[in-house]
C-alpha cells in the first residue's frame, strides 16, 4: 500500500503533522510526506503549456508528484486553517493540478483517468471561524486527483487543546488509518 501525504502546514511538527503522524503509526507500506512550505513546488502560472502538451512546463518537484498521483493508493491532505482556508502553499500545490483539469475539460481527452484512490483530510485550527471553505477547497483537490474522501480528522480548538492532547481527533486519525488499510485489502 502506498500513501502520499501532502502537508500544507509550515510547522513540520505542528498540530496537523501530529495527527498525520498518528495515522502513519498505524499505516503500513510506503509513505511519502511532501512539506509544501519546504519542498520545491511552485504555483501554476497559467502559461497554458498544458492546453497543447501533456504535463506541466514548470520543472520542479511536482513532476515527480504527478507520477505518484497516478501510482499511490491513498492521499492524505493535511492543513491548518489560515484565514479560514487551506494554507497558501497547499493552494499552490492545488493550482498545479490544473493540467489534469485541462486534459479532461479543455482538451476533452476521454482516455485520461488517474488511478482511483482513497483520501483523508486532516484540518486543524486555533478556534477562529468555520472550516467550511477549507473543506470545500479540499473536496475540489480530491476531485481533481480522482480520490474518494473517506473521512476527515478535525482539531479546531488548538489554541486551547493542541492536537497532541485532542483525544477525539487522535482516535479518529487512528480509525481512519485502519480504514485505509482495510479498503486496500478489499481491492
Ligand atoms: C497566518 C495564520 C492564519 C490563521 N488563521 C486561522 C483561522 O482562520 N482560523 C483558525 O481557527 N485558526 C487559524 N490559525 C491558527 C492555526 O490554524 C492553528 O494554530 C493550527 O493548529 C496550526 O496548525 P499547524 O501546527 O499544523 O500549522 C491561523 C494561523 C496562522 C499562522
Amino acid at each position: 500500500m502506498k500513501t502520499l501525504i501532502i502537508n500544507g502546514s509550515p510547522r513540520k511538527n505542528g498540530d496537523s503533522m501530529t495527527l498525520v503522524n498518528e495515522m502513519i503509526h498505524y499505516l503500513h507500506g510506503d509513505m511519502r510526506v511532501v512539506h509544501t512550505y519546504y519542498d520545491n513546488i511552485n504555483p501554476c502560472i497559467d502559461c497554458r503549456y498544458c492546453w497543447h502538451n501533456d504535463g506541466c512546463s514548470i520543472n520542479d518537484e511536482m513532476q515527480e508528484l504527478y507520477k505518484l498521483l497516478d501510482e499511490v493508493d491513498n492521499i492524505i491532505l493535511a492543513s491548518p486553517l489560515h484565514f479560514s482556508e487551506l494554507t497558501g502553499k497547499m493552494l499552490s500545490f492545488a493550482s498545479r493540478l490544473q493540467c489534469f483539469f485541462v486534459l479532461r475539460c479543455i482538451r476533452k481527452d476521454s482516455n485520461f483517468k488517474l488511478k482511483n484512490k482513497n483520501g483523508v483530510l486532516v484540518l486543524t485550527g486555533g478556534g477562529d471561524g468555520s472550516p467550511n471553505t477549507a473543506i470545500a477547497s479540499a473536496n475540489i483537490i480530491f476531485r481533481h486527483i480522482n480520490t474518494k474522501l473517506i473521512g476527515t480528522v478535525l482539531s479546531l480548538q488548538t489554541n486551547d487543546i493542541p492536537a497532541n492532547e485532542d483525544v477525539e481527533a487522535l482516535s479518529k486519525a487512528k480509525d481512519l488509518a485502519f480504514r485505509l488499510s482495510d479498503l486496500y485489502k478489499v481491492v
